[in-house]
């Protein structure tokens, strides 16, 4: 396993952003990254575990060692009666994941389709479009500890999955390293189609509309919105959606009538194996309103910034939600971007958005 100095990582981050590791290994395997880990607490400098690198942005060079997890590998590991248990290396590329599934018959992921990134990110922030989440899916992972160098499976609750988040941003935070996810698919074809989008992309589709419609239309949706990164620079969604209590909301409801919100009731037909009932975050439970999620593109769009360019850097014209390097942009250039649009986001709503890309 090599350790190469001064490492260029403009290829290994979706902002495209120009910054350098002081130290950079590529991982292959446990064994690999158990040396990467000794040879970081070696040299007394900390370590950045990196996959696809699509929710990063460095805002200078990072100065320890930065591991990059490539471990492949697609298994099941259990067939059932209706459904398989699969496991996918942590290295994998998700989307490639998701594809793979679909192409076996293994159905569940179709609406996280071309969410850039590998598999061992996905859980970090429990991932998430169209009405579905990972943690949908999702059955156990494996995970080094960095502190002991156990490696420990985690399941479902363990995880602590919440809205674009996980024990790995909280308590895991830089002490565990995911090394393989498994999740439970229907052998039966089930779709989810509750999302707004969605419904309306298949509402005069063939009925039944199937997996294969679903993943179609989901990346339909998302390359007609959102920028491929190899094309114009981006993470995705700059920021989380913020949650409101039901009394802010309805503050700002009365000065803005057409102020979007999620209440989302997920439809998932036939996959009874699914466990429903842990889907305990509050945007999606309409029994307790006292949460209300409200889309941060609107807040942003509302705010003047949609299309916005400062520079090099810029709002999506598509998705106000999504920040993008028109090229040469650094990462202090867009943390400046987002902190102008929370500012005004705030002034005029009152609502704090929070970033949901790791600023390094
Ligand atoms: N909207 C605007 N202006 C815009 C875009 C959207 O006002 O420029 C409003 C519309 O009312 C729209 C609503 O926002 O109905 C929701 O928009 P969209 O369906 O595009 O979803 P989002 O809330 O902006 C979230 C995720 C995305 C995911 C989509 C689809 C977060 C932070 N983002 O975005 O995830 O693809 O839903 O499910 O939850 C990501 O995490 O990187 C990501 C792209």
């Amino acid at each position: 396993m090599a350790i190469l100095e001064n490492y260029q990582l403009q290829a290994y981050n979706s902002f495209a952003i120009s910054a350098r590791a002081r130290y950079f290994s590529a991982v292959h395997n446990v064994d690999e990254l158990r040396q990467a880990l000794t040879a970081a607490a070696q040299l007394d400098v900390p370590v950045l575990v990196m996959g696809g690198g699509s929710n990063l942005l460095f805002i200078r060079d990072f100065p320890g060692l930065v591991i990059h997890i490539v471990m492949q590998g697609i298994h099941l590991s259990a067939e059932e009666e209706s459904s398989v248990m699969i496991t996918a290396a942590a290295g994998e590329n998700w989307h490639y994941f998701v594809s793979y599934c679909l192409q076996h018959g293994y159905y569940g992921l179709e609406n996280l389709a071309l969410i850039p990134g590998s598999v061992g990110a996905a859980p970090v922030q429990n991932i998430g479009a169209y009405g579905v989440e990972l943690k949908d899916s999702f059955v156990e992972l494996t995970a080094l500890l960095i502190d002991s160098g156990e490696i420990v499976s985690m399941d479902l609750q363990q995880c602590r999955f919440g809205y674009r988040d996980s024990i790995f941003k909280q308590e895991l935070k830089n002490r565990a390293v995911v090394l393989s996810v498994t999740c439970r698919l229907s052998t039966e074809p089930c779709t989810s189609m509750a999302y707004g989008s969605l419904q309306t992309a298949l509402a005069h589709h063939a009925r039944p509309v199937m997996p294969t419609d679903v993943y179609a239309a989901v990346c339909a949706i998302r390359r007609s919105k959102l920028p491929d990164p190899a094309v114009l620079a981006n993470a995705g969604s700059f920021f989380k959606n913020p949650i409101v209590s039901f009394e802010n909301y309805t503050l700002l409801l009365e000065k803005y009538p057409d102020m979007p919100s999620y209440t989302l009731g997920l439809v998932k037909n036939l996959d009874k194996s699914l466990d429903k009932s842990l889907d305990k975050s509050p945007e999606h439970n309409p029994a307790n309103p006292e949460f209300i999620k409200i889309p941060a593109a609107w807040l942003i769009e509302k705010t003047g910034w949609k299309g916005k360019r400062l520079g090099e850097v810029g709002v999506h014209t598509e998705q106000a939600l999504v920040l993008v390097n028109h090229g040469g942009g650094s990462g202090q250039q867009l943390l400046d971007l987002a902190m102008s649009i929370s500012e005004s986001v705030a002034a005029e709503f009152g609502v704090h958005l929070e970033a949901e890309v790791r600023v390094i």
